[in-house]
């Protein structure tokens, strides 16, 4: 099977993470485009602001986001789409991607939609989910989304074994311009795969084509398979070709290969996990120092091995002055493993606090992001006028 994604020494899919991956040779399999200096000044120009995780290249690959940005200048606008397969907790992992959605959204503006795949978490059997399991997990996880604090009326939020009969048209017309053998080669499907599994696609493309401007989905470079579908269809539907903004993983506690997941809770930490547990994760996280403290100061600590700094890099470190020093005082010998774990876990500790609150909040506020009217009704009526 030759998957695109697959490397000898790593392995990318939607499905599954393996290995210690080589996000420049992701990106020539893949087929994107690394986000070059003269491309990200465009982007924060027009934004009006600067953003760390683009800064970083956490964000750090795309396609036609040049032709996003060309649209927005010229006032035909675009829209962002993400989603989130309701498997489980969600994870810190998990989230950044929805706060840099966020600065998206403020930034620019525009409409949200976001997907969140109960019928794929149910349909991926070895998960062993039941629909009561996902469904539950999708309002759990909704919960979270919506405490990131989105434009409610800008932003749909939607589970797909509610709203699929709204999309069923366009899933249909999608669904008759794949063949197996197409998805077969794109997702390593075999005669064994459910025929769930194999139309997912289909349900997963079309919002991607909710709108008649151009759609931009940040989200990590697992999922691109399925907007290179859509890329592939979109104009013959009379739409236009998804653009994507791609994001590296953050490393799992546990070291540098694989990515975090809820099978492994001392891989993650989980939105809803106490200071003590945090502190705990955190304090047996996978360093990049030396095994004594002596040693590590005559012969200093390899940042790129060290989750705690990895982690302040990816996200929880803002300022690039702090970040840059950490760095050069952990190569050097001068900031030791405990410290670094100490400044991460106040960081990781106060974002959950706040986090938590906001996300009771979004009890009483989630319907804003769920109801047919608003965003889901213009959107809907918007189809029409021009169909
Ligand atoms: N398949 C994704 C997952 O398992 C969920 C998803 C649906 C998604 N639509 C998306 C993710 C769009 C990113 C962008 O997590």
């Amino acid at each position: 099977m030759d998957m695109e994604g697959v490397d000898e020494s790593f392995r990318v899919t939607p499905w599954e993470v393996e290995g210690v991956v080589d996000y420049e040779r992701l990106v020539r399999l893949f087929g994107t485009e690394l986000i070059s200096d003269e491309l990200m000044a465009r982007l924060t120009s027009l934004a009006g602001d600067s953003n760390h995780m683009l800064r970083r290249r956490i964000f750090f690959s795309h396609r036609d986001l040049n032709l996003v940005l060309d649209d927005y200048s010229a006032g035909r606008g675009f829209y962002l789409y993400t989603g989130r397969g309701p498997s489980g907790p969600m994870h810190v992992g998990h989230i950044i991607p929805f706060y840099f959605t966020k600065w998206l959204q403020d930034r620019f503006n525009v409409n949200l939609y976001i997907q969140m795949t109960d019928d794929e978490k149910f349909l991926e059997e070895s998960r062993g989910l039941t629909l009561e399991d996902t469904s539950r997990w999708s309002y759990e996880n909704m919960l979270d989304i919506a405490a990131v604090g989105f434009n409610p009326d800008r932003t749909f939020i939607f589970r797909n074994t509610e709203y699929l009969g709204n999309m069923l048209p366009l899933v249909l017309k999608v669904a008759r311009k794949i063949n197996f053998s197409w998805v077969r080669a794109v997702f390593g499907f075999n005669e064994q795969t459910n025929i769930g599994m194999v139309f997912f696609p289909a349900i997963q493309i079309v919002p991607a084509l909710f709108e008649r401007r151009r759609c931009l989905i940040p989200a990590a470079i697992d999922q691109d398979p399925y907007w290179r579908i859509q890329r592939d269809i979109a104009e013959g539907l009379g739409f236009y070709k998804a653009a994507a903004i791609h994001s590296r993983f953050l490393m799992p506690l546990t070291g540098p290969t694989g990515k975090m997941s809820a099978s492994q809770p001392e891989s993650a930490v989980f939105l809803s996990d106490d200071p003590k547990t945090v502190r705990k994760k955190i304090w047996q996280a996978f360093s990049g120092g030396q095994p004594t403290v002596e040693q590590h100061r005559r012969l200093g600590g390899n940042p790129d091995a060290d989750v705690a700094f990895q982690w302040l890099y990816y996200f929880f470190e803002e300022d690039d002055r702090k970040v840059e020093k950490l760095r050069e005082d952990y190569r050097s010998g001068r900031c030791l493993s405990g410290e670094m774990k100490e400044i991460l876990i106040e960081k990781v500790t106060s974002f959950l606090e706040e986090f938590s609150r906001r996300r009771e909040e979004a009890r009483d506020t989630l319907h804003l992001y769920t109801r047919d009217g608003g965003l889901a009704r213009e959107m809907w009526e918007r189809r029409h006028g021009l169909d």
